[in-house]
């Protein structure tokens, strides 16, 4: 009998508000889906977008992206650069043919504990319905990755 598929979540934060949060989320002891991997950066503005895309084709069936909330950027306008890059972004996944839900954005602050725990719960909850992403080969293919 085979295991239950367990998804692989990458979660690419800013060090700020959101991987503050995630600390805080495990100092109150609430628990979370151990399937998500945490990448810290200095800023959501900092992510380079293309790493979403080397996350699934190192096996990643789902990605997070958060950082702090609207007009909190540590660096003013980082996460509204971060914002716009995902706009556009998602046409990139549609023209890929990944589908989109397969990537969250959210904005999660130092104190929302407890929203960060919802948010890694309704990825993996929502990321088992799809299923494994198994696409690697085609972003190769494609000479993306
Ligand atoms: Fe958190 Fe810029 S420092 S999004």
């Amino acid at each position: 009998m085979s295991s239950p598929f367990e998804p692989k979540i990458v979660a690419f934060v800013c060090n700020w508000c959101t991987y503050a949060g995630a600390d805080l989320t495990g100092t109150s002891r609430i628990k979370y889906s151990p399937n998500v991997s945490i990448i810290r950066f200095p800023c959501t503005g900092r992510i380079d977008f293309m790493l979403l895309l080397k996350a699934f084709a190192q096996g990643a069936d789902g990605i997070i992206v958060s950082g702090c909330h609207p007009n909190d950027c540590h660096y003013t306008s980082g996460n509204f650069h971060a914002r716009r890059r995902w706009m556009v972004f998602r046409g990139l996944l549609d023209f890929m043919g990944i589908d989109s839900r397969r990537v969250h954005f959210a904005w999660v602050s130092a104190a929302e504990g407890a929203r960060w725990a919802e948010l890694v719960n309704s990825v993996d909850a929502e990321i088992k319905k799809l299923g494994h992403y198994d696409s690697y080969q085609k972003l190769v293919g494609a000479g993306i990755v």
